[in-house]
C-alpha cells in the first residue's frame, strides 16, 4: 500500500491515512438529540484506525429529516450531546467532521418543500408533491445551515460537510430536472449553497473546514464538473464526490469502466480542481482503494458499508488482514430496523 496509509491533510487537519469514513445515519435517537449508543459507536468506528471520519446525515430543521431516528443540529441545547462524540472521537486520535443535512422533497414531513413543485415517488410509492419554496423560505432554510455550522464549530468539530447529494434538498437545486424556478435560484442553481458556504464563513473562523459532498451527475458529468469548479472559486476546502438525485441523473460511462460510476465522476472532477477530492461507491478491500488513489488521483477513498461490517476496517488492512466484504443485499439491512447484517455475520464468523 504504497498511498493508503500516507498522511493527508484538509487545511489543518491532520490525516493519518486516506481512509474516510463517510456518514452513515443508523438510528438510536427519537429526538434529535445524541444517544449514548451514538457516541459508543463513533468511539468505536474511531479506533478501527481511519484517516477521518464524517458523523451522519445531521439534520438542520426538525421538519427536514430522511429518517424518524435521526440525528439534529437545529438548536443549541443539542451542542452538549454532539460534543460528546466530538470528544470520544478525538480521544482516539481521529478527526471529525459533521454531515448537515435537510431532506427537502424526500423526506418524511408531511407537507416537504423543494425549490420547486416537483413530484416525487417515496419509497413507499406514495407520490408527493413538494411546496415550492418562496424566497422567506430559502432564506430561513440557509440561515438553518448556517446555524447548523456556527453550532458545529462550537461542539468542537473540525469541519463540516453539506449534504449536496442523493437527492436531498442542495442536490434538489443544483438538479435542473428538479429545479425549474424561473428566478435567480433557477437560472443560477449553484445560488443556494454557495450563499450557504458565504453565511458559514461569516460565523466561522477561516480555518475551519467547509466541504460538500457533491453529486457527481447533477444530472450529468458536464453539471458535477461545472458544480465542482464554481465551489472551488467560491472557497469550498473539498469535494467529496457521490451519486446526484438519484432518479434524475444521466450517467454515460463506459460498461468496462474498472470502477463504480460514482467513482468515474471523483476521477473525471480530480482533473479539474486542484482542492482535495474523495471518491467512493463500492470499494470494497484495501487493494481497490489503493488502486483508485493510483489511477484516478484522488485524495481519499471512503470506505460505506466496510465499516458497518469491521468496524477495525482500517487497521485490518493496515495489518494485511481479512478485512470482511459487503454482499450487496438486494436491501441493505442497516437501513431498516434490523440491522441483521449477512457480511457482518459472515466477517464475525471467519474472524
Ligand atoms: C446505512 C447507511 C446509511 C447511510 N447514510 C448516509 C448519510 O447519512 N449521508 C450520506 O451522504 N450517505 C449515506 N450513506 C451512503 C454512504 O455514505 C456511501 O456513500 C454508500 O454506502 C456507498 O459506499 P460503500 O460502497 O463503501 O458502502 C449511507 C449508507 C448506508 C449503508
Ligand atoms: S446488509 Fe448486506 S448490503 Fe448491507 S452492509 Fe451488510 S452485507 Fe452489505
Amino acid at each position: 500500500m504504497k498511498k493508503l496509509f500516507t498522511e493527508f491533510s484538509i487545511k489543518n487537519v491532520k490525516m493519518k491515512n486516506r481512509i474516510c469514513v463517510p456518514p452513515m445515519v443508523v438510528g438510536f435517537t427519537d429526538d434529535g438529540y445524541v444517544a449514548n449508543e451514538n457516541i459508543e459507536r463513533y468511539k468505536k468506528l474511531a479506533q478501527g484506525g481511519p484517516g477521518l471520519i464524517i458523523q451522519e446525515a445531521t439534520c438542520v430543521n426538525s421538519g427536514g429529516k430522511l429518517l424518524g431516528n435521526q440525528l439534529g443540529i437545529w438548536e443549541d441545547g443539542q451542542i452538549e450531546g454532539l460534543k460528546n462524540i466530538v470528544n470520544a472521537v478525538h480521544q482516539e486520535g481521529c478527526p471529525i467532521f459533521i454531515q448537515i443535512h435537510h431532506a427537502g422533497v424526500v423526506g418524511i414531513s408531511k407537507e416537504p418543500i423543494c425549490p420547486s413543485a416537483y413530484e416525487y415517488k417515496n419509497y413507499d410509492g406514495r407520490v408527493v408533491v413538494g411546496k415550492k419554496m418562496t424566497i422567506e423560505d430559502i432564506k430561513s432554510l440557509q440561515n438553518d445551515f448556517i446555524d447548523a455550522a456556527r453550532r458545529a464549530y462550537s461542539a468542537g468539530y473540525d469541519g463540516v460537510e453539506l449534504h449536496g447529494c442523493h437527492a436531498y434538498l442542495i442536490s434538489q437545486f443544483l438538479n435542473k430536472k428538479v429545479n425549474k424556478r424561473t428566478d435567480e435560484y433557477g437560472e443560477n442553481p449553484e445560488k443556494f449553497v454557495i450563499e450557504i458556504l458565504e453565511g458559514i464563513r461569516k460565523v466561522t473562523p477561516k480555518e475551519f473546514v467547509v466541504g460538500i459532498r457533491l453529486g457527481g451527475f447533477e444530472p450529468t458529468i458536464e453539471y458535477g464538473i461545472h458544480y465542482a469548479k464554481v465551489l472551488e472559486k467560491n472557497g469550498i476546502d473539498f469535494l467529496d464526490i457521490s451519486y446526484g438525485f438519484m432518479s434524475e441523473q444521466e450517467m454515460h460511462v463506459n460498461e468496462d469502466y474498472k470502477f463504480t460510476n460514482a467513482v468515474y465522476a471523483a476521477g473525471k472532477i480530480k482533473k479539474e480542481v486542484l482542492i482535495p477530492v474523495f471518491a467512493v461507491n463500492g470499494i470494497k478491500s484495501a487493494e481497490i482503494a489503493e488502486e483508485i488513489l493510483d489511477e484516478t488521483n484522488v485524495d481519499i477513498v471512503d470506505i460505506a458499508k466496510g465499516f458497518l461490517i469491521n468496524n477495525n476496517w482500517a487497521n485490518d488492512a493496515k495489518n494485511g488482514k481479512d478485512t470482511g466484504k459487503c454482499l450487496d443485499c438486494a436491501k441493505c439491512m442497516w437501513f431498516g430496523q434490523s440491522k441483521v447484517c449477512a457480511g457482518k455475520v459472515l466477517f464475525e464468523r471467519n474472524n
